[in-house]
């Protein structure tokens, strides 16, 4: 484990995951890279080995502009048949590697990219990790003329699920959706939950990350970077 003083903050934490996860990219190699702050210190550590790698697959618009802007070539998906690794944070993670993600609304892409990747890597600050997912609002893509019917759906769960808006208005998703938000849920059978949601006519994907889970987890404590291994 790679020591760290007590006294770093969250966002110092996420720097030092976000290098951590240099040691899982292999030279020559296309990146799969997620999106997010913690994301975001890990492209600025990529951007410093850019010479040995052969550019990224990007899960956003927003990670995409950050590799660009850094010199690193930014790959279409289906240009790729296969990642060797995909690297991302979570909103939360349990103790089997599942997730739940798109706090940065862009989960369509990243289970995307996740899915064409043989390894997830997930990188988080140890406050991502839960016993039980379904304490972070949960993160659903939608069409917009399924909206409400989804949400009656929801509540049939016992979930409450709102649309998450940007500047008062619904926020515009990367594929031109918009996003869910639902509280109230404890996903204690992620995989059955997964399966389920993706059924509803409309959802485009359900934040819940159990059939591309990750399969490391650096996360960022105390103590250093802990390496979980599901
Ligand atoms: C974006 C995501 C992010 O990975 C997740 O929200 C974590 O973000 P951060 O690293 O900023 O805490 O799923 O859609």
């Amino acid at each position: 484990m790679t020591q760290a003083s007590p006294a770093l903050t969250q966002d110092e934490l996420k720097t030092l995951v976000g290098q951590a996860a240099l040691q899982y990219v292999l030279p020559g190699s296309i990146v799969g890279v997620g999106t997010g702050s913690t994301v975001n210190k890990f492209i600025d550590a990529l951007a410093t080995i850019k010479d040995q790698v052969k550019g990224a697959v990007s899960s956003s618009e927003a990670s995409t502009a950050r590799l660009k802007a850094l010199g690193i070539p930014v790959l279409d998906s289906n240009e790729v048949v296969e990642l060797a690794v995909y690297i991302d944070g979570a909103d939360e993670i349990d103790h089997q590697g599942h997730m739940v993600k798109g706090g940065g609304a862009a989960l369509t892409r990243e289970k995307i990219v996740a899915a064409q990747s043989l390894q997830f890597i997930c990188i988080a600050d140890e406050s991502k990790l839960v016993k039980t997912l379904g304490q972070f609002p949960l993160p659903v893509e939608v069409i917009p003329m399924a909206a409400k019917r989804v949400v009656r759906q929801f509540a049939a769960l016992g979930g409450v699920a709102t649309i998450r808006l940007k500047d008062g208005q619904p926020l515009v998703t990367d594929n031109g959706q918009i996003i869910l938000d639902v509280t109230g849920l404890q996903i204690s059978d992620p995989l059955a939950f997964e399966s389920q949601v993706n059924q509803w006519p409309g959802v485009v994907t359900v934040g819940v990350f159990a059939y591309q889970k990750a399969q490391v987890c650096l996360l960022g404590t105390a103590e250093g970077v802990k390496t979980l291994v599901f």
